[in-house]
């Protein structure tokens, strides 16, 4: 019985340390903990590192993965992608993407990377694309899905070319102006545009810097480093997802992937970023 009572309090004793222990836990951090700040600075010499040596890169493996499936034989036609004509002619890979978006003849419209492959999965390969355009994006640690993997060697066989997308004739223009409609279009419960975060130099959320993109100084820079690899998520994010992401915090509706919608404001930021060059896959937060 003693020995029972003792075993009880030393037992209290302990629970009582402990809750003391975890209220000071949740008081202070504990010792060796990052502030986000240095999170931060951790995350961008990260970065740094990641860019000094480009071939640690890690989107170049889906890359690769990419030109695999762009190679192989799929759907139900047992195809492969070779003959997709990414606007060059079929099968012209090298400088395509520095092209993009332009007006198809074939499809009847202006398509960006990553609609065009949609649409020579299905014409060439014969897949029923319902699939990826209900969920075309990866969650956070997942690999970029199948159709990303391959805007990224697309737009890596790009490197280098300063960008001059094909949007000089009437169905371009026409596209460029509906981007730039929707780019300065408040709307949402928010009542945000792009424009809110994105038209001013020097905005940021929280430490998170926010590029001027109706500038073409600044989307110069940034709009060709798309598809890019996102140290924060782990895995290559598309302009495509890119878009729905943004359309996601202004709480809009699910931004359709290679609906006329996400077109025209990827139209419209390549249109500003013109002359500046393809430096695909990029390395983002
Ligand atoms: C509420 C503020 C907000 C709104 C509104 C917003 N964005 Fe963003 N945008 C961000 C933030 C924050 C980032 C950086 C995200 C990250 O890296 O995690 C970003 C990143 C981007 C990037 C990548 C920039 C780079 O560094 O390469 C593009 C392109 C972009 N946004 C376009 C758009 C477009 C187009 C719209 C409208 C459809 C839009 N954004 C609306 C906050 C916003």
């Amino acid at each position: 019985m003693n020995t029972l009572m003792t075993r009880k309090s030393a037992t209290l004793a302990l629970a009582g340390s402990l809750a003391v222990a975890l209220a000071l836990s949740a008081a202070a951090p504990p010792a060796g903990a990052q502030t986000e700040e240095e999170t931060q600075r951790g995350l961008e010499r990260y970065r740094q590192m990641l860019r000094e040596d480009p071939w640690s890169n890690p989107a170049l493996l889906d890359a690769d993965r990419g030109e695999l499936l762009w190679t192989t034989a799929a759907g139900p036609r047992n195809a492969t992608l070779e003959d997709c004509d990414l606007g060059l002619g079929p099968g012209i890979v090298d400088g395509a993407f520095a092209r993009l978006p332009r007006y198809f003849e074939d499809a009847g419209r202006v398509m960006d990377v990553e609609t065009r492959i949609l649409w020579c999965m299905r014409e060439l390969q014969g897949v029923d694309v319902a699939a990826y355009v209900a969920k075309p994006h990866p969650s956070g640690g997942q690999p970029v899905k199948d159709v990303g993997a391959i805007a990224t060697w697309i737009a890596n066989r790009s490197e280098g070319e300063a960008f001059a997308p094909a949007l000089d004739d009437a169905a371009g223009r026409r596209t460029v102006a509906m981007g730039e409609a929707l780019f300065n279009r408040r709307s949402g419960p928010f009542d945000f545009s792009c424009a809110t975060c994105h038209s001013a130099t020097g905005q940021r959320i929280r430490l998170q810097e926010l590029p001027h993109l109706s500038q073409p100084e600044e989307a110069r820079v940034v709009v060709g480093e798309w598809p890019a690899y996102r140290v924060s998520s782990t895995h290559v994010m598309t302009m495509q997802h890119r878009m729905y992401d943004c359309y996601w915090q202004m709480r809009m509706p699910q931004l359709e992937m290679g609906s006329e919608a996400s077109v025209a404001l990827i139209a419209y930021l390549v249109d500003k970023a013109a002359g500046g060059d393809v430096a695909a896959p990029g390395i983002k937060r």
